[in-house]
């Protein structure tokens, strides 16, 4: 790769979305910054909440030439994530499929999409940080689950320097691939959920308790169902441990 082609769009309704229905037009590591978004996308439907100059909201467009990669993208951006807050002396825990938590609160989510057209297959990663906010600019459903890098450290970031220090970081596990098993292990270190902790998976239409016993090579999710390891590809995890805070 030579690099990534940043695009910076004043404003527009989400990063994903727009990237989507420009798919044949951008190349490969095409990045798309939304600076005001208006209607972030989330994983199952649901909505991000953005803010001007507070939240960095950007996707990556890749295009998968082996199916590997529809699962070594996603990994390395949750592990340029952690490394990135790592440097700037935060604490990231990694909540699977692909969130970061910092405090028990959300920080960064993560919506990725594949699409195909013809033969060729892209996979969208759309990734939203919150960076400026102050508590109470977080909307109601949202006021105690989520956090930002200023509430944790009381400094005002630079957005764009943020974003270049996680696209070099990116680049890096783009250009030096990593095996599968070694992002495991770091990912296992960061992981906000601990193996023989209690979960609950919450699915589209149905929520299954049991006990998290790690993940596959390929990142499913295990859980101990009764005496039968049950495997996810998706789904929100909940903590058992957290069900009355
Ligand atoms: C989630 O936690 O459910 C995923 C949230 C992903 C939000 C980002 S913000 C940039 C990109 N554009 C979108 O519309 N969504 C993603």
């Amino acid at each position: 790769m030579k690099g990534f082609d940043i695009i910076n769009l004043e404003e527009c309704s989400s990063s994903n979305t727009y990237l989507k229905d420009r798919v044949d037009f951008y190349l490969p590591y095409t990045v798309v910054r939304c600076i005001k978004q208006t209607e972030g996308r989330g994983r199952w439907g649901r909505r991000w909440f953005s803010m001007k100059d507070k939240s960095l909201t950007f996707s990556i467009l890749f295009a998968i030439r082996e199916s590997e990669e529809y699962i070594y993208y996603p990994l390395i951006i949750v592990l340029s994530l952690i490394k990135l807050l790592e440097i700037h002396s935060f604490n990231p825990f990694f909540l699977w499929p692909n969130d970061i938590y910092i405090s028990n609160r959300k920080l960064i989510g993560i919506l990725n999409e594949s699409i195909t057209r013809g033969s060729n297959s892209f996979l969208i990663s759309g990734i939203g940080i919150n960076v400026n906010q102050e508590e109470e600019d977080f909307p109601q459903p949202i006021k105690d689950t989520a956090i930002s890098l200023r509430m944790i450290s009381g400094k005002i970031f630079n957005l764009e320097k943020i974003l270049n220090e996680f696209l070099n970081k990116l680049s890096f596990y783009i250009k030096n691939r990593l095996s599968l098993d070694s992002i495991n292990k770091v990912l296992k270190e960061n992981s906000l959920i601990k193996e023989n902790e209690e979960i609950v998976v919450k699915l589209r239409d149905r929520t299954i308790s049991g006990v998290f016993k790690g993940y596959t090579r390929d990142f499913k999710l295990k859980l101990l169902v009764g005496e039968k390891i049950m495997e996810f590809y998706n789904g929100d995890v909940l903590r058992v441990a957290n069900a009355g805070d």
